[in-house]
């Protein structure tokens, strides 16, 4: 029989995802939620993370904590014993088992739970990986498979399509739909350029991460460098002020404030409160 080429809206209830969270062990896990009738009102009720089988753009300039993110999103989920596929892009994976294991202490984390299920692709130092997506998919669909994983993080996506910008826009469809045809809930790590706005969605590529994805953090620094900032953010001159916000979703509702965020001396993010409750704090 040929392909339907339409459909009742009632006929595609069987395939309709769940609407969940899937944890990063964040603030971030209160942040996206669903709505439920109560006596006649409407109240949100948080889903406790990153929404089930979407794919998640992270977004910043250079050190803004996105990897750190990253990362520790997979160790959260292999301590509850899900198997996370981590494509290292940038940096050779020796540095990520060490980057891991101290976080999984910081965090009190099992590291024996780590080490077993996060599986890792080094695609940075292996120019077949990084430079064919299709070669690169195949080993991903192999590790999924063997492995049985459910969650993938790729750091970063725009290592895939370095020095050839105007193929962002396919690159990131074709990982974005193998990561839906394998039912998979992914986190795609994007950098930004020098002339981008540091706290637009835009990246590499354009906006073509943030059009394609079902949603986008951006992460961003400040420099705390003039007497008007150290009276409007009670830092000290020279501290660095970051921010961290859920640009939008597709797929669930979210919040739209930008929040503060402190990276802790384990490696990890700890968001703190909205940045207007951060000004009006006593200090
Ligand atoms: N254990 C730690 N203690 C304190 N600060 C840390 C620790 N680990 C990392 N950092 C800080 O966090 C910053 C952000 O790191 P991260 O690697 O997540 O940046 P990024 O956004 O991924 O940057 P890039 O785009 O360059 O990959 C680092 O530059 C460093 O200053
Ligand atoms: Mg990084």
């Amino acid at each position: 029989m040929p392909e339907k080429l339409f459909l009742e809206l009632s006929e595609l209830k069987v395939d309709a995802p769940k609407l969940f969270g899937i944890p990063t062990g964040t603030k971030l896990d209160e942040m996206f939620w669903t709505i439920e009738e109560k006596n006649g009102n409407f109240i949100k009720k948080p889903i406790g993370g990153i929404p089930y089988l979407s794919v998640i753009n992270i977004t910043g300039t250079p050190d803004t904590g996105k990897s750190l993110l990253a990362e520790q999103f997979a160790i959260v989920q292999a301590e509850r014993d899900y198997k996370v596929l981590f494509v290292s892009v940038e940096s050779p994976v020796n540095f990520l088992y060490t980057s891991l294991k101290q976080k999984s202490a910081y965090l009190k984390i099992d590291f024996k739970k780590v080490e077993k299920n996060i599986i890792v692709i080094d695609a940075s130092q292996n120019d077949e990986l990084r430079e064919n997506p299709k070669a690169l998919i195949e080993t991903m669909a192999y590790a999924i498979k063997e492995k049985k994983i459910t969650n993938v993080i790729i750091d970063s996506i725009t290592g895939l399509y370095e020095h050839k910008e105007m193929t962002a826009r396919q690159i990131i469809r074709i990982f974005f739909n193998f990561l839906k045809k394998w039912r998979q809930t992914g986190v795609f790590v994007s950098q930004k350029r020098s002339s981008q706005d540091a706290t637009s969605p835009e990246a590499a590529g354009g906006l073509a991460v943030a059009h394609i994805v079902d949603g986008t953090i951006v992460m961003n620094k400040k420099l705390i460098e003039t007497k008007w900032e150290i009276n409007l953010y009670g830092l000290p001159i020279g501290s660095i002020f970051r921010t961290i916000r859920i640009d939008g979703c597709r797929l669930t509702g979210h919040d739209t404030k930008n929040w503060v965020f402190e990276i802790t001396e384990g490696g990890t993010i700890d968001i703190l409160t909205p940045i207007d409750d951060f000004i009006k704090r006593e200090v």
